[in-house]
């Protein structure tokens, strides 16, 4: 045969390899979610997150210290409510001097360049564990966006760069934005999550932060995963409305969406690498089934190349070490 054109000669070995690829990981890639909990030298092992912690403030903040000094540069915060503490309102979630306030201080004083992104959702406070305000059965939208924009405001007077809505209510970016700039927090980011789909993927997390609801699905305000263009009107509505970054979410299913957002907007995108994500690929790892090691870098590619300039990761120090 003579052909005319070759394409294994750019496969012919690493260093060509590397010389074309057009994908790198970098630390600079990646946010480290971490999930807090009240107490002193606490550390939880999270059952079906194998090798993943609830930490109390004080482990915490030496993590951060750890993921700062591997080149990590955000933290995605959550934190485990007591049941005590929950209600319907999510009054928790306002009080200054809450588990997720005080986690805030707390890490921002020990490594201030640690760009620390807040969840502001109320499954965790609420004692129905959905994202917003329960009446008649249902989860009523505006009352909900007004603690959503105190709970912003709560987290940036604690030192928040980003706060990070997560509930899918209509018209909380601009309620948030107007609320942050009416109380001076000028500075003060957001990270929306844009398309964030009603996911299977979200089990594990719901274990970490025992917030799994009490009562039906997330369905009428997270979107249906049958649906493409509505994850583009969302995102584009958010991003008129004030945020700073989008987010897809979860993110090896819908890498479709990832790249489609990536085309629409002029903003960075972002894109979870959930809890469920994080699961299948351990579980396939402890049966031998699977190289853990490749899947973790293979997976974490793939949602770059599709368009992430950003991945929530619980990989995130995994990788950090694998790509070193
Ligand atoms: C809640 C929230 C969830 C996640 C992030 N914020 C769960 C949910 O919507 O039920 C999921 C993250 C993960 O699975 O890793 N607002």
């Amino acid at each position: 045969m003579y052909l005319q054109r070759r394409n294994r000669i750019l496969r012919t070995n690493p260093s060509i390899r590397s010389l074309v690829a057009e994908t790198i990981l970098t630390p600079n890639d990646f946010v480290a979610p971490l999930f807090i909990d009240e107490g002193e030298n606490v550390t939880t092992e999270i059952a079906s997150m194998p090798n993943y912690f609830r930490r109390s403030v004080d482990l915490t903040v030496k993590e951060v210290k750890e993921l700062w000094s591997m080149g990590i540069k955000s933290v995605l915060l959550f934190i485990k409510c007591k049941d005590e503490l929950k209600d319907n309102e999510g009054t928790e979630a306002v009080n200054p001097d809450g588990l997720m306030q005080r986690s805030i201080k707390a890490i921002k004083d020990a490594v201030p360049e640690m760009i620390v992104m807040t969840d502001v959702a109320l499954d965790p406070f609420s004692s129905y564990g959905h994202d917003g305000i329960v009446k008649d059965g249902e989860i009523v939208n505006d009352p909900t966006v007004e603690v959503l924009a105190q709970m912003s405001v709560s987290h940036a007077q604690a030192g928040a760069d980003i706060v990070a809505p997560s509930d899918m209510m209509d018209g909380r970016i601009a309620a948030i934005r107007n609320a942050l700039e009416q109380s001076g927090f000028s500075k003060t980011g957001i990270m929306s999550y844009s398309a964030k789909y009603a996911s299977c993927f979200y089990g594990p997390f719901r274990d970490a932060l025992d917030s799994a609801p009490g009562f039906g699905d997330k369905k009428t305000y997270q979107m249906d995963y049958a649906n493409r263009i509505e994850a583009i009107k969302e995102t584009l509505m958010d991003v008129e409305e004030g945020a700073d970054i989008v987010m897809v979410k979860p993110a090896m299913a819908y890498l479709d969406i990832i790249r489609e957002v990536k085309n629409a907007v002029t903003v960075p995108v972002s894109a979870y690498h959930v809890s469920g994500e994080y699961a299948m690929i351990k579980a396939a790892a402890k049966m031998g089934w699977l190289n853990e090691e490749k899947a973790i870098i293979e997976s974490l590619t793939s949602i770059k190349r599709a368009g992430a300039d950003l991945i929530a990761t619980y990989f995130a120090k995994d990788a950090v070490r694998l790509i070193g």
